[in-house]
C-alpha cells in the first residue's frame, strides 16, 4: 500500500507550491488514475511517488515504511521510449531479466512472441510500447506507474493496449497508478479516480467506481459514464 500524506512541493526556481497538502492512498491490487489540468503537477506527483523527487513537505509511506528514493518495487513507464535501439527485443529484456522463461512469457503476454529477434526500428509505435510494458514488468515491480504512456498512439491502438495492460496487471497482481488526460480511459480502467485541481494543486475529489454494482442496462451505464465525465470535467475546471 502506498500512502501519500500531506505532500506539498515547490520547485526551487518557483515562488509558490505546485502541490499543496496532497493526501490519498493506493491499496494493493488497485488501478488508480490521476486526472487534472495540464501543468497542474501530475508528473511532479508521479516523480515523487517514483522517488525521483523529494517533496518539500509531507511523506510517502509504502507498506508501513517511509520512502523517499527510487526502488525496484516501483517502475515508471513514461511517454517516450525506453529501449536500446541497437539491441534486439529479446536482448532489451535480457538486460533486465536473465530468466529465459520469464522473458519468453512476458513477450508472449504483450503480444511480441514472434518479435524476439527484431530490432526496435522494425516495430510499430504500439509494439515499441508493448516492449516498454514488458521491460517494466521484467523488473517484477509491485507498483506500475504510468505517466500518459501511450499518448503518442492513435486512439484505437491506445485503448486496445490499455485494455491489455488492465488484464495483464490483474493477472500478475500488480498495483497500477496511471496519469491520463483521457477521461473515458480513466473511467473504463480504474477503480478509483483522483481528481487534482486548484491553485496550488490539491486533491479535489476521490471518485470510487464500483464495477460490481454496475447496471446491466447498457444505456443506463452510458448515462452514468456521461454524467461522471461531466462531473470530473467540472471538478478539473474549478
Ligand atoms: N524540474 C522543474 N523545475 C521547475 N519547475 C518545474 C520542473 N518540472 C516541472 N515544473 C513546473 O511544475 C509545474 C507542474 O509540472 P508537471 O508536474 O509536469 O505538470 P503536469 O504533468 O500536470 O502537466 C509546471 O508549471 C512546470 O513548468
Ligand atoms: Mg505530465
Amino acid at each position: 500500500m502506498i500512502e501519500i500524506k500531506n505532500i506539498s512541493h515547490k520547485y526551487k526556481k518557483q515562488h509558490h507550491n505546485i502541490l499543496n497538502d496532497i493526501n490519498f492512498y493506493i491499496s494493493d491490487g488497485e488501478f488508480v488514475t490521476i486526472v487534472g489540468k495540464s501543468g497542474c503537477g501530475k508528473s511532479t506527483l508521479l516523480n515523487i511517488i517514483a522517488g525521483y523527487i523529494k517533496p518539500t513537505d509531507g511523506q510517502m509511506v509504502i507498506d508501513g515504511k517511509e520512502v523517499n528514493k527510487p526502488g525496484k518495487d516501483r517502475i515508471v513507464i513514461h511517454q517516450g521510449y525506453d529501449h536500446f535501439d541497437w539491441m534486439s527485443v529479446k536482448d532489451n529484456l535480457n538486460l533486465i531479466n536473465k530468466d529465459e522463461l520469464v522473458v519468453n512469457q512476458l513477450l508472449s503476454k504483450v503480444g511480441l512472441n514472434d518479435k524476439h529477434e527484431s530490432f526496435p526500428y522494425e516495430l510499430s509505435g504500439g509494439m515499441k510500447k508493448r516492449l516498454s510494458i514488458a521491460r517494466a514488468l521484467a523488473v517484477n515491480p509491485k507498483f506500475l506507474i504510468m505517466d500518459e504512456p501511450f499518448s503518442s498512439l492513435d486512439h484505437k491502438i491506445r485503448s486496445q493496449i490499455y485494455k491489455e495492460v488492465s488484464i495483464l496487471t490483474k493477472e500478475l497482481n500488480k498495483t497500477v497508478l496511471l496519469v491520463t488526460h483521457d477521461l473515458d480511459e480513466a473511467i473504463e480502467l480504474s477503480n478509483k479516480i483522483i481528481v487534482l485541481s486548484g491553485n496550488p494543486t490539491t486533491v479535489h475529489e476521490v471518485i470510487y467506481l464500483d464495477r460490481h454494482n454496475q447496471s446491466n442496462d447498457h444505456s443506463k451505464v452510458l448515462d452514468q459514464i456521461f454524467n461522471l465525465k461531466n462531473q470530473i470535467k467540472k471538478l478539473i475546471e474549478d
